[in-house]
Protein backbone atom coordinates (compact mmCIF):
# COMPACT_ATOMS: atom_id res chain seq x y z
CA UNK A 1 0.00 0.00 0.00
CA UNK A 2 1.92 3.18 -1.07
CA UNK A 3 1.14 6.53 1.26
CA UNK A 4 1.44 10.20 1.29
CA UNK A 5 3.98 11.73 3.58
CA UNK A 6 2.14 13.74 5.55
CA UNK A 7 3.40 17.51 6.02
CA UNK A 8 3.74 19.18 8.77
CA UNK A 9 3.95 23.19 10.65
CA UNK A 10 5.33 25.45 9.16
CA UNK A 11 5.45 23.90 5.47
CA UNK A 12 3.86 26.92 3.91
CA UNK A 13 1.78 24.58 1.82
CA UNK A 14 -0.27 24.53 4.81
CA UNK A 15 -1.16 27.94 3.93
CA UNK A 16 -1.95 27.66 0.33
CA UNK A 17 -5.00 27.74 -1.10
CA UNK A 18 -6.17 24.47 -2.89
CA UNK A 19 -7.77 24.76 -6.28
CA UNK A 20 -11.14 23.19 -7.66
CA UNK A 21 -11.49 20.19 -9.06
CA UNK A 22 -12.81 20.08 -12.68
CA UNK A 23 -13.42 16.45 -13.07
CA UNK A 24 -13.54 13.23 -10.15
CA UNK A 25 -11.94 11.00 -12.89
CA UNK A 26 -8.90 8.41 -12.54
CA UNK A 27 -6.84 10.51 -11.16
CA UNK A 28 -8.49 12.13 -8.64
CA UNK A 29 -10.01 9.05 -7.21
CA UNK A 30 -6.51 7.83 -7.24
CA UNK A 31 -5.31 10.80 -5.31
CA UNK A 32 -8.80 10.28 -3.10
CA UNK A 33 -7.95 6.20 -2.30
CA UNK A 34 -4.06 7.04 -1.26
CA UNK A 35 -5.39 9.47 0.64
CA UNK A 36 -8.01 7.78 2.36
CA UNK A 37 -4.47 4.61 3.04
CA UNK A 38 -2.44 7.83 4.28
CA UNK A 39 -5.30 9.05 6.84
CA UNK A 40 -5.90 5.11 8.09
CA UNK A 41 -1.77 4.61 8.37
CA UNK A 42 -1.42 7.82 10.28
CA UNK A 43 -5.03 6.91 12.49
CA UNK A 44 -6.61 10.34 11.59
CA UNK A 45 -10.39 10.62 11.38
CA UNK A 46 -9.64 13.08 8.43
CA UNK A 47 -6.98 14.38 5.83
CA UNK A 48 -7.05 17.36 3.58
CA UNK A 49 -5.14 17.51 0.14
CA UNK A 50 -3.15 20.44 1.38
CA UNK A 51 -1.32 17.86 4.10
CA UNK A 52 -0.08 15.70 1.36
CA UNK A 53 1.15 18.51 -0.58
CA UNK A 54 -1.61 18.40 -2.88
CA UNK A 55 -3.51 21.43 -3.93
CA UNK A 56 -6.63 20.07 -5.42
CA UNK A 57 -9.83 20.41 -2.99
CA UNK A 58 -10.08 16.86 -1.86
CA UNK A 59 -10.91 15.95 1.75
CA UNK A 60 -11.40 12.76 3.17
CA UNK A 61 -12.88 11.74 6.43
CA UNK A 62 -14.21 8.88 8.30
CA UNK A 63 -15.23 9.63 11.78
CA UNK A 64 -17.16 6.23 12.38
CA UNK A 65 -14.09 4.51 13.29
CA UNK A 66 -13.92 6.70 16.42
CA UNK A 67 -17.20 4.17 17.81
CA UNK A 68 -15.64 0.95 15.66
CA UNK A 69 -13.78 -1.14 13.69
CA UNK A 70 -16.07 -0.63 10.81
CA UNK A 71 -14.29 1.83 8.00
CA UNK A 72 -17.10 3.77 6.51
CA UNK A 73 -14.39 5.83 4.25
CA UNK A 74 -16.00 9.08 2.65
CA UNK A 75 -13.79 11.28 -0.08
CA UNK A 76 -15.32 14.74 -1.10
CA UNK A 77 -14.23 16.97 -4.09
CA UNK A 78 -15.06 20.69 -3.61
CA UNK A 79 -16.74 20.51 -0.76
CA UNK A 80 -18.80 23.32 0.55
CA UNK A 81 -20.59 24.37 3.58
CA UNK A 82 -23.89 25.26 2.38
CA UNK A 83 -25.77 25.72 5.79
CA UNK A 84 -24.20 25.80 9.38
CA UNK A 85 -26.01 25.54 12.71
CA UNK A 86 -26.69 28.82 14.98
CA UNK A 87 -25.93 25.76 18.22
CA UNK A 88 -22.00 25.48 18.76
CA UNK A 89 -20.04 23.12 20.55
CA UNK A 90 -16.39 22.62 21.60
CA UNK A 91 -14.30 19.29 20.13
CA UNK A 92 -10.67 18.76 21.75
CA UNK A 93 -9.18 18.85 18.01
CA UNK A 94 -5.89 17.76 17.03
CA UNK A 95 -4.39 17.59 13.25
CA UNK A 96 -2.24 15.28 11.70
CA UNK A 97 0.07 18.52 10.57
CA UNK A 98 0.43 19.96 14.12
CA UNK A 99 1.43 16.69 15.76
CA UNK A 100 0.38 15.87 19.61
CA UNK A 101 -1.16 19.28 20.23
CA UNK A 102 -5.05 19.60 20.35
CA UNK A 103 -7.20 22.33 21.95
CA UNK A 104 -10.92 23.19 22.04
CA UNK A 105 -12.47 24.53 18.99
CA UNK A 106 -16.07 26.23 19.01
CA UNK A 107 -17.76 25.43 15.61
CA UNK A 108 -21.55 25.28 14.50
CA UNK A 109 -22.71 21.85 15.94
CA UNK A 110 -24.83 20.97 12.74
CA UNK A 111 -23.83 21.71 8.97
CA UNK A 112 -24.76 20.55 5.44
CA UNK A 113 -22.02 19.98 3.29
CA UNK A 114 -22.02 19.72 -0.67
CA UNK A 115 -19.42 17.95 -2.62
CA UNK A 116 -18.83 15.62 -5.57
CA UNK A 117 -18.29 12.19 -4.88
CA UNK A 118 -15.95 9.57 -6.54
CA UNK A 119 -18.49 9.05 -8.90
CA UNK A 120 -18.15 12.74 -9.93
CA UNK A 121 -21.90 12.57 -8.68
CA UNK A 122 -22.93 15.93 -6.64
CA UNK A 123 -24.03 14.91 -3.44
CA UNK A 124 -25.29 16.54 -0.07
CA UNK A 125 -24.75 15.36 3.73
CA UNK A 126 -25.96 16.42 7.16
CA UNK A 127 -23.39 15.94 9.24
CA UNK A 128 -23.44 16.85 13.46
CA UNK A 129 -21.17 16.57 16.23
CA UNK A 130 -17.75 14.94 15.80
CA UNK A 131 -18.79 14.50 11.57
CA UNK A 132 -19.24 18.34 11.68
CA UNK A 133 -16.05 19.57 13.45
CA UNK A 134 -14.43 17.48 11.08
CA UNK A 135 -15.46 18.50 7.68
CA UNK A 136 -15.03 22.44 8.78
CA UNK A 137 -11.90 21.49 9.77
CA UNK A 138 -11.18 19.89 6.93
CA UNK A 139 -12.39 22.55 4.45
CA UNK A 140 -10.47 24.73 6.25
CA UNK A 141 -7.49 23.28 5.26
CA UNK A 142 -7.99 24.08 1.64
CA UNK A 143 -7.99 27.57 2.09
CA UNK A 144 -5.08 27.06 4.01
CA UNK A 145 -6.94 27.94 7.60
CA UNK A 146 -5.60 25.56 10.67
CA UNK A 147 -7.73 24.56 13.96
CA UNK A 148 -5.26 27.12 15.68
CA UNK A 149 -6.21 30.01 13.86
CA UNK A 150 -9.88 29.73 15.47
CA UNK A 151 -8.28 29.82 19.08
CA UNK A 152 -7.14 33.15 21.00
CA UNK A 153 -3.88 34.81 20.00
CA UNK A 154 -2.67 34.15 23.80
CA UNK A 155 -3.76 30.13 23.10
CA UNK A 156 -2.28 29.73 20.10
CA UNK A 157 0.78 31.58 20.57
CA UNK A 158 0.93 29.22 23.33
CA UNK A 159 0.67 25.87 21.59
CA UNK A 160 2.85 26.97 18.67
CA UNK A 161 6.06 27.76 21.09
CA UNK A 162 5.11 24.11 22.54
CA UNK A 163 5.33 22.57 19.46
CA UNK A 164 8.09 23.84 17.92
CA UNK A 165 9.60 23.27 21.10
CA UNK A 166 8.94 19.22 20.59
CA UNK A 167 10.02 19.91 17.15
CA UNK A 168 13.07 21.22 17.98
CA UNK A 169 13.79 18.36 20.67
CA UNK A 170 12.60 15.89 17.71
CA UNK A 171 15.42 17.27 15.58
CA UNK A 172 13.38 18.68 13.17
CA UNK A 173 14.33 21.99 11.10
CA UNK A 174 12.40 25.00 11.79
NI1 LIG B 1 -5.93 19.05 10.23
Amino acid sequence: MEIYQVIALPDPVLRATAQPVQTVNDAIRAQMKKMLDTMYAYEGVGLAANQVAILNRIIVIDTARRESDVKKPIAMANPEIIWRSEERWDYKEGCLSIPQMYADVERPKFIKVRYVDENNQVQEMDAGGLAATCIQHEVDHLDGILFIDHLSRLRRETILKKYEKMRREEGHVL
